[in-house]
C-alpha cells in the first residue's frame, strides 16, 4: 500500500475520531414485549400513529410470525402495509418497491421487523422519506441523510447484525446487472428511535442462521474493539457482548429453545452493535460485503470464516487487545501472544463445533478476486481505524490463498 496514501487514511481517521465527538449521537429507546412484539401495537396508537408501513421478508411471512402484532394493530385500529419482499442482501429495488407503499398506504411510521436485510430495507425506506428527492446511491458513505426519518421501530429477529441500534443501512445496488454492489449508508437519522427486544422471536431460527448470526456479531464486537477508534463504552460494550457469546451461542445453537442463552445473544447483537456503530467494523466486513455483492454470500457467514484468518493475518499487532478479550471470554494463556492464539483457536473451534468451514471451498472465482479487491479496498479506505491497513494486493492474497483453503 502506499505509504503517503496510508499517512493521509490515518489522518483522516484520527480526525474523524475526535469530529465524531461532537455529532448527535442518541441510542434508541429500547421496549420489552413478549409474544411476538404484541404490545408495540398499543405503544404507536399511545403515540398518534394510525397508518404504518411493515417491512419484513416472505419467509418470516409463511411462519407466521409477525401474525400476533400485525394482529394487535388491527386490534389497535392501526392501518398496517406490508412490504414482505426483502431479499438476503436487500436491493435498492426492495427499498423503492416498499416506499411506493410507505406513501401509497399513507405510513406515518416504519416497523422493521426481521433480520439485518429487513431492518436494513426499511432504513433506507426511512431514508428516501426523509431525502424524496435523494436517491440511495447518493447516500452511499457517511453523513449523506441529514434529515429525520419517519418514527422507526426496528424489531429484530435474528440476533446478530445489531442494526437494531446501529446508524448503518448495508444496501446492495444492482443498478448495474454485471456489477452488483454492496454498501452502508452511515449517517445519525438512521439510529432508529425505538428498538424492540422479545427473545421468544428468535427461538425458531434454524441452527445455521443462529451460528451464522451470532458469529457476525462476534465480529462486530472484535472488529470495533481491535480498531483505533475505540471509546470506554464500546470497548466495555464489545467485551460484555464478547463474553455473552462465548457463554451462550453454543447453548443457543444447541438447543433453539433455550430462552436464557436467546435472550443473552439478543442483548450481545445489541451491545456489538452499540460498539461498533461508534468504533466501526474493519476488513472482515469490507471483504464480506464484496462476497455479498458478488456471490450472495449470507453475511454472517462470510463473517465467521474471514473472521479468525484476518486476525491470524493482522499477528503481533493486536495480541495485546486480544489476551484481553481472551481474559473476557475466560481464555488463558502465559502472555499475551499465547492468549490471544488461543482466542483465535476458540473462535475456530466454535466455527467447528457449530459447523461452519474453515473457507468457501472454491467458490471465490479468480476472475472476480479483482473486482472484489477494489470494493473491499474501497470501503475499508480511509474509513475503518483498522490495526494493519491493507492494499488490494493484500485483499487479493486473502480472497484467494487463504480463503479457498
Ligand atoms: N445495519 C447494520 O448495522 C448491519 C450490520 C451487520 C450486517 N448488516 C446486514 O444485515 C444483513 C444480514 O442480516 P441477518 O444476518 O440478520 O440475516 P437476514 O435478515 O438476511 O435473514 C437470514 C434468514 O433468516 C431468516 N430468519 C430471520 N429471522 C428468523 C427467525 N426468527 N426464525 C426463522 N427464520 C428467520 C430470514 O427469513 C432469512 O431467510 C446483510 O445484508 C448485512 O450486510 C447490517
Ligand atoms: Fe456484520
Amino acid at each position: 500500500m502506499n505509504v503517503f496514501y496510508k499517512m493521509y487514511c490515518r489522518t483522516f481517521q484520527a480526525v474523524l475520531k475526535q469530529l465524531i465527538k461532537l455529532m448527535p449521537w442518541r441510542k434508541p429507546e429500547l421496549l420489552r414485549f413478549e409474544n411476538g412484539a404484541a404490545g408495540l401495537a398499543g405503544f404507536i396508537k399511545g403515540k398518534g400513529i394510525n397508518s404504518v408501513l411493515v417491512v419484513t421478508d416472505g419467509n418470516l411471512m409463511k411462519l407466521g410470525l409477525c401474525t400476533p402484532m400485525l394482529e394487535a394493530l388491527e386490534k389497535e385500529g392501526v392501518k398496517a402495509t406490508v412490504y414482505d419482499k426483502v431479499v438476503a442482501n436487500p436491493t435498492i429495488d426492495n427499498v423503492e418497491e416498499a416506499l411506493k407503499m410507505y406513501h401509497d398506504g399513507g405510513a406515518q411510521g416504519i416497523i422493521a421487523f426481521g433480520g439485518g436485510s429487513p431492518m436494513d430495507c426499511a432504513k433506507g425506506v426511512g431514508a428516501r422519506v426523509a431525502r424524496p428527492k435523494k436517491p440511495i446511491p447518493k447516500m452511499k458513505g457517511i453523513l449523506k441523510v441529514g434529515k429525520k426519518m419517519p418514527p422507526f421501530f426496528a424489531i429484530p429477529t435474528t440476533s446478530g447484525t445489531g442494526s437494531e441500534t446501529t446508524l448503518a443501512a448495508v444496501i446492495t445496488d444492482t443498478t448495474n446487472p454485471e456489477h452488483h454492489l454492496k454498501y452502508a449508508i452511515q449517517d445519525f437519522p438512521l439510529i432508529p428511535h425505538y428498538a424492540v427486544l422479545d427473545p421468544s422471536l428468535t427461538a425458531g431460527l434454524p441452527q445455521k442462521v443462529t451460528s451464522t448470526t451470532g458469529m457476525d456479531a462476534l465480529c462486530h464486537a472484535v472488529e470495533a474493539y481491535i480498531g483505533n477508534s475505540n471509546t470506554k463504552e464500546t470497548k466495555a460494550k464489545a467485551e460484555e457482548a464478547v463474553k455473552l457469546i462465548f457463554t451462550y451461542l453454543k447453548r443457543a445453537y444447541d438447543n433453539g429453545k433455550d430462552m436464557e442463552a436467546r435472550e443473552h445473544m439478543q442483548t450481545a447483537a445489541f451491545d456489538a452493535g452499540v460498539a461498533f456503530t461508534r468504533a466501526y467494523v474493519g476488513n472482515v466486513h469490507a471483504m464480506g460485503h464484496a462476497m455479498g455483492a458478488k456471490y450472495n454470500t449470507p453475511h454472517g457467514l462470510a463473517m465467521a470464516v474471514i473472521l479468525p484468518h484476518m486476525l491470524d493475518y493482522y499477528g503481533a499487532k493486536i495480541y495485546k487487545k486480544l489476551a484481553k478479550l481472551a481474559d473476557v471470554a475466560g481464555i488463558t494463556g502465559k502472555d499475551d501472544e499465547e492468549k490471544a492464539k488461543a482466542f483465535i483457536q476458540a473462535i475456530k473451534d466454535m466455527n467447528a463445533y457449530m459447523n461452519i468451514p474453515e473457507n468457501f471451498g472454491g467458490i471465490i472465482k479468480k476472475e472476480d478476486v479483482p473486482e472484489m479487491c477494489e470494493a473491499a479496498y474501497k470501503e475499508a479506505n480511509p474509513l475503518y481505524p483498522v490495526p494493519v491497513m491493507m492494499g488490494k494486493e493484500d485483499f487479493a492474497k486473502m480472497y484467494l490463498e487463504v480463503l479457498n483453503g
